[in-house]
């Protein structure tokens, strides 16, 4: 399997890129984030300024795009800032991207779950998904907004409706639960977390989120109470965040990393270098549901090659089982969203 990226490769290209490539051809992704000014926005915006792939940043938000775009704008970085604010503004805004990266929506309070968000973000990311389908039908739609399990068949529901879907160009991000797994088998094992890759597949909420630390690179084993405590941590991550913020939001630093990362991913794609991201998209084949995250190579145009679920431990096929009835609810709620009467 080709090696999983590492935004940190990416961030050390960018600050020689940043300066050397004032002018090169090599940068050139049009990248627009919807929810720019939120916690997740801002720091993935700020992150995404740093990259040479990117050379036009469009910053969409119902509010305080102008404060954003005029503070980042001043980062001596080539790529230029813009920004749209409010409704009216969406749709220019999507003008001539390759890449949307949807963070809007409302985030979970303590006690809450990701599927309590449904009734808010199924309908922020319904019409963000129609303005893309509209504006820019063949872009990359990376989405960020929970309950992403549901979010990702709304959008692919509503560019289906709208005839210009294309199953290799709509992404859930789960990141964050690779990002996460790999800092705490790290941390458990003693390594440098940069060193640690572990693919997470199925979906991004609770039981549904499947760590493959039997796939782990490099190789760990634990005994079975640990592998379990660890597992369950890795599920329940987001939680922990959600409780120690305590009323202020879910996570949105680590957030940003993941959602920059995967960003980053889909650019090195679009230039034609092969990159693997875990990632929730649509694929009967693999499990026999019909969005599933797994492993998937990216090029240029978006998944070019589904590697499967691999060879799971029984514990790991447990989980799975588990996984699957949760999916299937999560994802017709999404789909019965946009299909209703
Ligand atoms: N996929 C993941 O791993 C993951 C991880 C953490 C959070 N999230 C999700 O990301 C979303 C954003 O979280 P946050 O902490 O940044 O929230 P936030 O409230 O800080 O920011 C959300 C932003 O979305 C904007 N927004 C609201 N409606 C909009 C619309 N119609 N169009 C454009 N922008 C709109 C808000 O103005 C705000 O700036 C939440 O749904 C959260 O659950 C996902």
């Amino acid at each position: 399997m080709l090696p999983f990226p590492r935004l940190l490769k990416a961030t050390l290209t960018v600050a020689q890129g940043a300066k050397g490539l004032s002018t090169s051809a090599k940068r050139n992704g049009k990248v627009a984030i919807l929810g720019a000014s939120g916690g997740i926005g801002q720091p993935m915006s700020l992150l995404m300024k740093q990259s040479p792939l990117v050379s036009e940043l469009s910053l969409y938000d119902i509010v305080h795009t102008p404060g954003v775009a005029a503070d980042l704008s001043h980062i001596d970085t080539p790529a230029k800032v813009k920004a749209y604010n409010g409704p009216d503004q969406l749709r220019d805004s999507l003008k001539g991207c390759q890449v949307i990266l949807i963070p809007a929506g409302v985030p979970r309070k303590p006690g809450m779950t990701r599927d309590d968000l449904f009734n808010t973000n199924a309908s922020i990311v319904r019409d963000l998904a129609q303005a893309a389908a509209e504006v820019a039908p063949k872009a990359f739609i990376a989405i960020i907004s929970n309950p992403v399990n549901s979010t990702v068949p709304i959008a692919s529901e509503v560019l289906k409706k709208a005839g210009v879907y294309d199953p290799k160009r709509v992404f859930g991000v789960t990141t964050l639960d690779i990002v996460r797994a790999n800092a705490f088998i790290a941390e458990a094992k003693g390594l440098n977390p940069q060193d640690v890759s572990v693919p997470v597949i199925g979906g991004h909420s609770g039981v549904t989120i499947i760590p493959l630390i039997s796939q782990a690179k490099p190789s760990v084993s634990f005994p079975e109470d640990k592998l379990k405590a660890l597992t369950v941590r890795i599920q329940e991550a987001g939680t922990e965040v959600v409780k120690a913020k305590a009323g202020a939001g879910s996570a949105t630093l680590s957030m940003a990393y993941a959602g920059a990362r995967f960003g980053m991913s889909l650019l090195r794609g679009l230039k034609g270098e092969k990159v693997v991201e875990c990632t929730f998209v649509q694929s009967s084949e693999v499990s026999g549901v019909s969005y599933f995250s797994t492993p998937v190579v990216l090029g240029k145009n978006g998944l070019e090659k589904n590697l499967g679920l691999g060879t799971l431990s029984p514990f790991e096929k447990q989980l799975l089982e588990q996984a699957i009835p949760e999916l299937q609810k999560n994802i017709k709620k999404g789909e019965d969203f946009v299909n209703k009467k």
